[in-house]
């Protein structure tokens, strides 16, 4: 099998156009020509992976986030992307990476949608569009139930105790509505408010917390990570499917209460 052909199976799950247009998905190191020779899936490229990579003949990864890359800064005031350092010795090395990111958050029974069962969301509707009906983001009503409650069934469904709130969620009796949204949603904040009761989603920067308390949006910042690997559990079980294989997905559980990424013996190869 080489790169292209393993590219074509990602895409036939998670449509990579679907993504957020500056999103950077797809190939992102490498070359489609290349044979696979082992392969593995992880949340995103560490040393350690690398390492592995390097000493057991891995030279494929699917990534869920990008490689990094750092904004160079031109002297004619435009901008341009060059690889980071971690992203520069995985290319130096000869491994190909491929990204699913944002288009997995946004497909069917991707990360959204796998928040959006995991809390038993109904009358569902999406948000943060990125193509057409896709999007990032989903909102719509839950069972009845406390701030209290809800706290505890988010640490309980994300698997994860870092959770934080605004002041304002503190004083809410009842909630009927939430809006989820995988990864970073700050951004996409003032789209649901007044539509919902409170906010569930990673890395909401202290000043969105604050505009939650102005306009009386509860919200709960979780553990970044914890957001993203439901969905991602079920990407490689599709995966695998469709490979007949059984790879494993690696991430750091210092983020996460799970499997540790020192137990490397589970990265199996395609052949
Ligand atoms: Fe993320």
């Amino acid at each position: 099998m080489n790169v292209g052909k393993l590219l074509e199976t990602v895409n036939s799950l998670v449509p990579l156009n679907y993504a957020f247009e500056d999103d950077f998905v797809g190939l992102t190191v490498g070359s489609e020509d290349s044979k696979v020779n082992g392969v593995a899936v992880v949340h995103e490229l560490e040393n350690s992976i690398l390492d592995y990579s390097t000493n057991n003949n891995i030279n494929t990864l699917i990534t869920y986030h990008p490689p990094p890359l750092k904004k160079i800064l031109k002297d004619d005031g435009t901008e341009t992307f060059e690889d980071d350092l971690l992203t520069a010795k995985c290319r130096e090395s000869g491994l190909n990476i491929i990204t699913i990111h944002t288009a997995q958050d946004v497909c069917n029974g991707g990360n959204a949608d796998s928040l959006v069962d995991l809390f038993g969301i109904t009358d569902t509707k999406v948000f943060a569009h990125t193509v057409g009906k896709f999007g990032a983001g989903r909102y719509g009503n839950i069972p009845k139930t406390s701030n209290s409650e809800l706290k505890e069934i988010v640490e309980s469904k994300l698997n994860t105790k870092i959770v934080r709130t605004n002041e304002y969620f503190q004083e809410i009796k009842e909630i009927n509505t939430i809006a989820i949204l995988p990864g970073s949603g700050t951004q996409f904040l003032e789209e649901i408010i007044s539509k919902v009761d409170v906010f569930i989603t990673g890395d909401i920067s202290h000043r969105y917390l604050l505009k939650g308390d102005e306009t009386h949006l509860g919200l709960i910042q979780v553990n970044h990570l914890s957001t993203e690997i439901p969905g991602m559990k079920k990407f490689v079980e599709n995966l695998n499917k469709a490979l007949n294989q059984e790879l494993e997905y690696l991430y750091k559980d210092f983020y996460e209460w799970a499997i540790s990424i020192k137990q490397l013996n589970w990265i199996t190869r395609i052949r």
